[in-house]
């Protein structure tokens, strides 16, 4: 196991610069999740500390070495990808011990190797079947089989999930999960689904436009997003942001008029006439006796919850509520938000603490 630090790292490809000065550390055992939209740099990053990809600038450390100019297969790491990449003409046992047998191990060690991992992952019985007799969730774990053989320093994983469906996602989610807390191995993994950011990591690196948006623990990042993109991007309906200003005390954009968080320190008040982004969760809108007053577009019930659309002045708005009740659209609302839920952004879309 290992420590990843990773320093000032950048990456150009030829005069596109597509990872601006990159500082994370990764404490040995932790499991990290990069998360962000599709073409942030996810996957240049991870592909970094592989060292399937150079580095532009800075520095790249596992463990006490910096990596910087090794290649992978002297990194001790374990790579897992979104398609399993597995030898079709090899069973599965021979796929899992395949890196072992290029490393040039001796059989017995490879046996045992592949014995243990196919024990940890519940592949016993399928180790002398081919690829092509599996399923989508058997074959990535024969992929992850093949990373934890070589019992690496660092396990990366780019999208494993990608290509499953959605209930086989959720329970591959929490083997996953286990398989770190049985084994401990520092992991780094990444996704754009910021559901599985928040469920799988101990740490989440929020990534934007090649930059670190914001670090930290999944439910830190929900309570206090450091900015608007992080607000908007963790949690899910996203939080409700409203563009407008300061007004006697409450905020006020066209048609819309809400308190604003009683618990400010006078000092963090803002003042008469400044420009705010009004954050409030939907989950956190109740439907009062008076309040914001808007009128209901869509009404979806799931069951567990009522995901309200409503139009207030000239914005949509999301509320999610658990109790059941029943809306019709043009119906008329009244919104209260949850004192001491509010967020409020600078004009710069960063947090006013
Ligand atoms: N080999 C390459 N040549 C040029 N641009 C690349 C190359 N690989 C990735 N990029 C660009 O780098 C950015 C980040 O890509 P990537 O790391 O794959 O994003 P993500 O994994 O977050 O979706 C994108 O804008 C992508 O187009
Ligand atoms: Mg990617």
């Amino acid at each position: 196991m290992a420590e990843v630090k990773i320093r000032d790292l950048t990456k150009s490809y030829g005069a596109v610069q597509v990872v601006h000065g990159v500082n994370v550390d990764i404490e040995d055992g932790q499991f990290v999740v990069l998360v962000g939209p599709s073409g942030c740099g996810k996957s240049t990053l991870l592909r970094m500390i592989a060292g399937l990809e150079g580095i532009s600038g800075g520095t790249i450390s596992i463990g006490d070495r910096v990596v910087n100019n090794l290649p992978p297969a002297q990194r001790d790491i374990a790579m897992v990808f979104q398609n399993y990449a597995l030898y079709p003409h090899k069973t599965v046992g021979a796929n899992m011990g395949f890196p072992l047998k290029m490393a040039r191990m001796d059989k017995a060690e490879i046996d045992a190797r592949v014995k243990r991992a196919a024990d940890i992952l519940g592949l016993q019985p399928y180790l002398d079947r081919f690829p092509r007799a599996l399923s989508g969730g058997q074959r990535q774990r024969v992929a992850m089989g093949r990373a934890i053989v070589r019992d690496p320093q660092v396990f990366l994983f780019d999208e494993p999930l990608s290509n499953l469906d959605a209930k086989l996602r959720v329970q591959m989610r929490s083997e996953i999960r286990e398989l770190h807390q049985r084994l401990g191995t520092t992991t780094v993994y990444v996704t754009h689904d910021q559901i599985e950011a928040m469920t799988m990591a101990d740490r989440i690196v929020v990534m934007r436009d090649g930059r670190i948006s914001q670090i930290g623990a999944p439910l830190e990042l929900y309570d206090r997003p450091a900015n608007t993109f992080v607000a908007g991007f963790i949690g899910s309906p996203s939080m409700n942001l409203i563009d407008g200003a300061v007004s006697q005390g409450r905020f006020a954009a066209p048609g819309i008029d809400l308190p604003l968080p009683e618990a400010l320190p006078a000092a963090l008040r803002p003042a008469e006439g400044t420009r705010l982004t009004y954050g409030i969760r939907p989950e956190h809108l109740t439907i009062a006796d008076q309040g914001q007053p808007a009128s209901v577009v869509v009404v979806e019930p799931t069951g567990a919850e009522i995901h309200l659309v409503v139009r207030a002045g000239q914005q949509e708005l999301t509320v999610v509520l658990r109790e059941r009740q029943s809306f019709h659209p043009g119906q008329t609302v009244h919104l209260a938000p949850v004192p001491g839920l509010i967020h409020l952004f600078d004009q710069t879309g960063a947090r006013i603490a």
